[in-house]
């Protein structure tokens, strides 16, 4: 069942600015729904406006199959975590889990109950008694969260709530509060701007750009089948590389000294269609060394020589980075002897992982695999 659906929703700020165009999602029950895009992008105001902390200009949102467009956020059934976890300083942090219930004239017995539940779950149970300033920004975290969990709300909604955390505690709080989603069976509404935390924490993914929904699907639907050029690049770290030509005979070419990639019948057809200026993308891991010694897929083929400008040895793996008529590229090769300065390597790539894109429009282009 649907749990949040939003038909049509937009938001013109006063000063006229348009922060969200004609937004279109559904998220299921029992769904974890990441909003990814660059910053500026609109996703707090789309969430801010599930919220009911931001009007909604045009459009309808329901929750729980309620139009709520003009109801209070108190009324909406939903908690939400902020970045900064918005802590009341002065309270414990009992006190700053039991804020909302007692707000709401719970019974104290009820809210003893579920603030003691929740401190269980997050594992708060030593610390409350303390206040914010005496925690760590992990902590704090969770006692953000534990505020949201005693309330039982139809809907959790996070924006940005990792983005104060270090490197290896985001690691930590990314895979709990995932956990924390399957434990209460929660619908979850979670904004970022990082593509791996999307990836890793996402049921579905909503890629958005300049106030639009580019893209709506599952992390790998939006890895292997991106729908235009933007979701291509925005998805995948070390991202996609790509090359700006256009179909000769049976061949893509970038141009003077650049890549030569022989296409497969399929893909000369679908590409003739086409307006003719091509963009061919090709993520890093589907690059492979010529005569390196290591096993390329059968569908590698011949398609670079390129001198890298920078090696880095990843132990496992090689980064190769180095420069092509249109753009810098990164090939993500098998682990080799170290390469001499401005001796150059032949790079293959896998025919059956490329990907298309319209020149002008950077719409993909379907070439039937
Ligand atoms: N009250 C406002 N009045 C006018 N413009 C606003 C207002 N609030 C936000 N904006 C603009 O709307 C756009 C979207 O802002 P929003 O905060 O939703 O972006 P975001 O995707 O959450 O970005 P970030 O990743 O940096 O948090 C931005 O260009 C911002 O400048
Ligand atoms: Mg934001």
């Amino acid at each position: 069942m649907e749990c949040v659906r939003l038909d049509g929703v937009g938001k013109t700020y006063d000063n006229g600015f348009v922060a969200v165009r004609d937004a279109d999602l559904s998220v299921e029950e029992g769904e974890f729904l990441v909003l990814v895009g660059p910053s500026g992008c609109g996703k707090s105001t789309l969430l801010r406006m599930v919220a009911g902390l931001e009007s909604i200009t045009e459009g309808t949102l329901h929750i729980g199959g309620r139009l709520v467009n003009t109801v209070a956020p108190k009324d909406r059934d939903i908690a939400m975590v902020f970045q900064n976890y918005a802590l009341y300083p002065h309270l414990t942090v009992f006190d700053n889990m039991a804020f909302g219930l007692k707000l709401r004239k719970h019974a104290k017995e009820d809210i003893r109950e579920r603030v003691t539940e929740a401190a269980q779950i997050l594992g708060l149970e030593d610390i409350l008694a303390s206040r914010p300033k005496e925690l760590s920004g992990g902590q704090r975290q969770r006692v953000a969260v534990g505020r949201a969990i005693v309330r039982q709300p139809k809907v959790f909604l996070f924006d940005e709530p990792l983005s104060n955390l270090d490197a290896k505690l985001r690691v930590q709080m990314r895979a709990e509060i995932r956990a924390l989603h399957q434990r209460l069976d929660a619908t979850m509404l979670y904004v970022t701007h990082d593509q791996v935390e999307a990836m890793t924490m996402g049921d579905r993914i909503a890629v958005m750009r300049a106030g639009v929904i580019e893209q709506l699907d599952t992390p790998l639907n939006l890895y292997d089948f991106p729908v235009n050029r933007f979701v291509a690049g925005f998805i995948g770290s070390p991202a996609m590389n790509f090359f700006e030509g256009s179909l000769v005979g049976s061949s893509f070419r970038e141009g003077e000294g650049g890549a030569v990639v022989s296409l497969t019948e399929a893909q000369v057809s679908n590409l003739a269609a086409g307006s003719g200026s091509v963009v061919l993308g090709v993520r890093p891991e589907d690059v492979y060394e010529v005569g390196a010694g290591a096993a390329a897929p059968a569908g590698a083929v011949r398609s670079v020589t390129v001198a890298p400008t920078l090696i880095e040895q990843m132990g496992s793996e090689v980064m190769l980075h180095a420069s092509t008529p249109t753009g810098p590229m990164v090939a993500r090769v098998a682990r080799r002897p170290v390469l001499e300065p401005g001796e150059s390597v032949d790079l293959a790539f896998d025919r059956a992982k490329l990907h298309f894109f319209d020149g002008v429009t950077g719409v993909r282009i379907p070439t039937g695999g």
